[in-house]
C-alpha cells in the first residue's frame, strides 16, 4: 500500500514528506521533481513569500544511487526564511518577549485561525495556521513528483490547465490537447491555454490586487495513459472517483470537485451524457466516442484520459477589511493584512497533478503490487495482455 505523509510548518526549519510504499529499482528523477516544486511556486498573483523561496527536495533515506531501496523515503525542502523565524518558531522554550513575537489573535474570516484555536486550546493562532497555511503542499508536490517518476514508468502522464479565474473562464466545451497542456507546464502567467481568455484571467487577478481583494477559480487536471481497471465499485471506499474527491478536496481552498463534466451532467439527459462504446479491432481495446465520464465509470477507469476539476474560493487573507473579533479580548475589530497571494488558482493546479498522481499510484500498486519496479512492471503487462485478449 502507497502512503504518505507531510510534516513541518510554514515558517519552520523544513517541510517533510515520508513516503512508504515504492517498489524497489525505481530510477529517480531528481531535477524533475525540483522542476515540480518551482512550477508549485509560481503563477501570476503570487505574494512575496514565494519570491523568498526556492524550493529544492533533499533525500534523506530510502534511496541509493539514484533508484529507490523499498524502504520508506524521506524527503526535505528547507525553508529558505527560517534564519528570520528562528526564534519566533523555536521548538525549545524561548524567553516571554520573544514568544510575544508575531503572535496572532484576530482570526482571519475563511481560515482556519478561529476553529484550530478553539479545537486546540490555543491563545496564539500562529499554533494553527503555522499548519493550515498551504505551504504545506510543497512537500505534497515533492512525494507526488515521485509519484509522477513512477507512473511515467508505465506510459501515465499527468498535467493540468486553469479553466476559470474569476469571471474570465474557458469556454464549456473546450477540449484542451496534451501538445497545449505540456506547453503550459512552463508557463509563468495564469497556465490557461487559450491566449485571450489567459490575458483577461491576468486582468481579473490585477483589478481583484487593486481593490484589496482575492478571487478564486478552476483548474482541470487530466491523466493520460491510464489503463482501464484501477480502482473498484466493490466498496464506497475502493471507488476511485471518491479516492480522487477527497485528495483534490483535501487541497487548501478547494471547496467543489468534478470529475468529467459533472456539474453540467446533472441537468443534461442522460443521451447526452452517456459516453457511446466502441471497439478498435486494430488495437484490440475498447474505446467511448466521447469523454464526458472524465475517464471512470462505476469508481473504475475505463481507459479514457482522467478529467477531474477543482474549485477554489478566494483566499482568505485580504487587505479589503473584513468583520471580526480578537481571540482574547473579544472586541470587533477590522481585519488589515499586508503580504499576502492573491490568487492560487495556477499553483492549485500544480497541486491537484500531485494528488492525483499519488492516487493513481496507489491504485495502480494496489492492483499489480510487485516488491521491485520488475516484478511490478511484469504484473502489469501480463493484465495489459488479459485485457487485450479479452
Ligand atoms: C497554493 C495555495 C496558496 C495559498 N496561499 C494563501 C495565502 O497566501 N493566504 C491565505 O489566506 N490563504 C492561502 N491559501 C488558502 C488557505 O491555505 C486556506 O484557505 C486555509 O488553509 C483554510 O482552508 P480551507 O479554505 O480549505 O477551508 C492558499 C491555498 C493554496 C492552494
Amino acid at each position: 500500500m502507497l502512503t504518505f505523509r507531510t510534516a513541518g510548518e510554514s515558517h519552520g526549519q523544513a517541510l517533510i514528506a515520508l513516503v512508504e510504499g515504492f517498489p524497489s529499482n525505481l530510477k529517480v528523477d531528481f531535477e524533475f521533481i525540483d522542476s515540480e516544486l518551482k512550477r508549485r511556486q509560481g503563477g501570476y498573483g503570487r505574494g512575496g513569500r514565494m519570491k523568498i523561496e526556492k524550493d529544492r527536495v533533499r533525500f534523506l533515506s530510502g534511496v541509493r544511487h539514484g533508484k529507490t531501496l523499498g524502504s520508506p523515503i524521506a524527503m526535505m525542502i528547507e525553508n529558505r526564511d527560517w534564519p528570520n523565524w528562528e526564534e519566533i518558531m523555536s521548538v525549545q522554550e524561548v524567553t516571554s518577549d520573544a514568544a510575544q513575537k508575531r503572535t496572532v489573535t484576530r482570526p482571519r474570516p475563511g481560515h482556519t485561525d478561529l476553529a484550530g484555536s478553539l479545537k486546540f486550546n490555543q491563545v496564539d493562532a500562529r499554533n494553527i495556521l503555522e499548519r493550515s497555511s498551504a505551504r504545506e503542499t510543497t512537500a505534497r508536490v515533492a512525494a507526488g513528483g515521485l509519484a509522477k517518476v513512477f507512473l511515467k514508468t508505465f506510459g501515465i502522464e499527468v498535467l493540468s490547465h486553469t479553466t476559470a479565474i474569476g469571471a474570465a473562464s474557458v469556454p464549456q466545451d473546450f477540449a484542451v490537447t496534451w501538445e497545449q497542456l505540456e506547453s503550459l507546464r512552463s508557463d509563468e502567467v495564469v497556465h490557461c491555454a487559450i491566449p485571450d481568455i489567459s490575458n483577461r484571467m491576468v486582468e481579473e487577478i490585477e483589478k481583484a490586487q487593486k481593490e484589496g481583494d482575492t478571487i478564486g477559480g478552476t483548474f482541470e487536471v487530466i491523466a493520460r495513459g491510464v489503463p482501464t481497471g484501477l480502482g473498484s465499485h466493490v466498496a464506497w471506499d475502493t471507488r476511485l472517483d471518491g479516492q480522487l474527491a477527497q485528495a483534490i478536496m483535501s487541497i487548501n481552498a478547494v471547496k467543489a470537485v468534478e470529475v468529467g463534466i459533472g456539474v453540467q451532467g446533472a441537468f443534461r439527459k442522460g443521451s447526452d451524457v452517456h459516453d457511446e462504446i466502441a471497439y478498435d479491432a486494430e488495437a484490440l481495446s475498447f474505446r467511448r466516442l466521447t469523454n464526458r465520464a472524465g475517464g471512470l465509470e462505476g469508481g473504475i477507469t475505463n481507459g479514457e484520459d482522467l478529467r477531474v476539476t477543482g474549485y477554489l474560493k478566494p483566499i482568505p487573507t485580504l487587505k479589503k477589511a473584513l468583520r471580526s473579533v480578537d481571540m482574547i479580548t473579544k472586541e470587533p475589530f477590522v481585519a488589515q493584512h499586508e503580504r499576502s497571494d492573491t490568487c492560487t488558482v495556477p499553483a492549485a493546479g500544480v497541486i491537484g497533478e500531485t494528488m492525483v498522481a499519488l492516487v493513481l499510484a496507489r491504485a495502480f500498486l494496489e492492483k499489480f503490487g510487485g516488491d521491485s519496479i520488475e516484478e511490478t512492471s511484469r504484473n502489469y503487462a501480463g493484465y495489459l495482455e488479459q485485457v487485450r485478449s479479452y
